[in-house]
């Protein structure tokens, strides 16, 4: 391995910041990392602490704290940071890190809104910086396996994508940001993920009809003694209709007591494949009229038809042979094992000046297309998601911007 390491600062160290700061570790682990974590950023020095700390016992040697981007920035030692503070934070971060001639590796969604997303895209292509997204759920072996039997043309002429998550309860999911409209809600929090993968695996996404609910207009925290008024969304609901021609349909409905239902589904004239779900041991199963395939014989499968299946070499180290974590697999270190990939492919883009597997571009895309839903909604007609991209239609998003420029 070459002997340049790049510096990196994790800006924000909360719930997933840490969880960067471990995906970071279990490159170290495996003897694969070709960064290094030189600074951490918070505006809470209590929480930046402490996981310095970890960092330490980790990696054996504790990055700088600080609490200032303006301070952060004269430290040489910080050539690419890593974004893992709340969405509504993203852009003027990254803008003003990638002015200072620093790589931008920013966590999902991209940003709050396509506006301030195309700030950041702006500012990577006038300063000539990388600008990464950190989409995780596609780095996994059940994935890219699934996206090789896809292109592999194994499935026929596909006809119709099913993403969906219907179940959940009244509680406030992880944090209480992801519940209001001018910090991001769960509804687009989550989604974009999905929106990630459905382009990962049928390609983009041209036309929406859909919209977004409040499904659950109070949420409780687990114990039950607080509540809070949600003003996001937390449901989508969406059909799609793909470049090539294939239908999506869509629906991510955390709430509801009873069934709990998650599907990711591919249907072709040729048969028809189960993904299962993300950071799950699973197996993707494919179904060819009478033949079922699975395992092995799947993988042995996509290699006759010469299709290649990216699990590469860091992705073997930190994830095993099939770059799941294996059965039966701690949760955390097959979350860790994903962030590893994302982290180590944005390290390698920047230190070989190529583009990263989800740049800026592919980040607004899949913001271009969870905001299609939610526009579609308001506007109450098919929206294209050329039209969101390129700014014609924004009602939806527009008391955010609103909010963004009065703070
Ligand atoms: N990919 C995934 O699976 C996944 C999972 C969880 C969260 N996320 C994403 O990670 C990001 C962070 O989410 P979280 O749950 O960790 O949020 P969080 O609220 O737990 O943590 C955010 C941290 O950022 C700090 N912060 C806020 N503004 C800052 C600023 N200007 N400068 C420096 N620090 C600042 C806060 O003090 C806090 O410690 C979000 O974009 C979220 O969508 C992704």
């Amino acid at each position: 391995m070459s002997e340049r390491k790049l510096g990196v600062a994790i800006v924000g160290c909360g719930f997933m910041g840490r969880r960067h700061l471990l995906g970071f570790a279990a490159l170290h682990k495996a003897g694969v990392l070709k960064g290094e974590v030189v600074a951490l950023l918070d505006i809470n020095k209590e929480v930046a602490d402490k996981v310095a700390d970890e960092a330490f016992e980790l990696l054996g040697k504790r990055p700088a704290v600080y609490t200032s981007l303006d301070e952060m920035m004269k430290d040489p030692a910080v050539e690419a940071i890593d974004i893992v503070t709340d969405p509504r934070t993203h852009h003027t971060i990254a803008v003003q890190a990638m002015e200072a001639g620093r790589h931008v590796l920013c966590e999902k969604p991209l940003s709050l809104t396509i506006k301030t997303g195309q700030i950041m895209l702006d500012a990577a292509k006038r300063t000539g910086m990388t600008l990464g997204t950190a989409e995780n759920y596609r780095r996994g072996g059940a994935n890219r396996v699934a996206r090789a039997v896809i292109e592999s043309g194994m499935l026929g002429k596909l006809h119709l994508m099913i993403e969906m998550w219907a179940g959940g309860d009244d509680k406030i999911i992880i944090s209480k940001w992801r519940h209001m409209k001018e910090s991001g809600s769960i509804g687009i929090d989550m989604s974009i993920h999905y929106a990630d993968i459905i382009e990962y695996f049928v390609g983009p996404v041209e036309r929406v009809w859909g919209r977004g609910i409040i499904a659950e207009p109070i949420r409780y925290t687990k114990d039950g003694d607080e509540s809070i008024i949600p003003t996001g969304e937390d449901a989508l609901f969406a059909s799609m209709r793909t470049a090539d021609g294939i239908d999506v349909q869509y629906t991510y409905l955390p709430s509801g007591p009873g069934i709990s239902h998650r599907q990711r589904s591919l249907h072709g004239t040729k048969g028809s494949m189960l993904v299962p779900g993300d950071r799950s041991d699973g197996d993707v199963v494919v179904q060819l009229g009478e033949r079922k395939l699975m395992g092995a014989e799947l993988i042995a499968e996509i290699a006759k038809t010469g299709t290649h299946l990216n699990i590469n070499d860091v992705t073997k180290a930190v994830l095993g042979p099939d770059g799941t974590g294996g059965k039966g697999a701690p949760w955390a270190a097959v979350d860790s094992g994903y962030l590893a990939v994302e982290i180590d492919d944005f390290i390698e883009a920047v230190l070989n000046k190529r583009a990263p597997e989800v740049d800026g571009m592919g980040g607004l895309r899949a913001l271009a297309v969870v905001y299609a839903i939610l526009e579609s909604g308001v506007a109450g007609r098919e929206v294209s998601v050329d039209e969101v991209l390129t700014g014609k239609i924004h009602a939806y998003q527009d008391e955010i911007d609103q909010s963004l420029e009065r703070r």
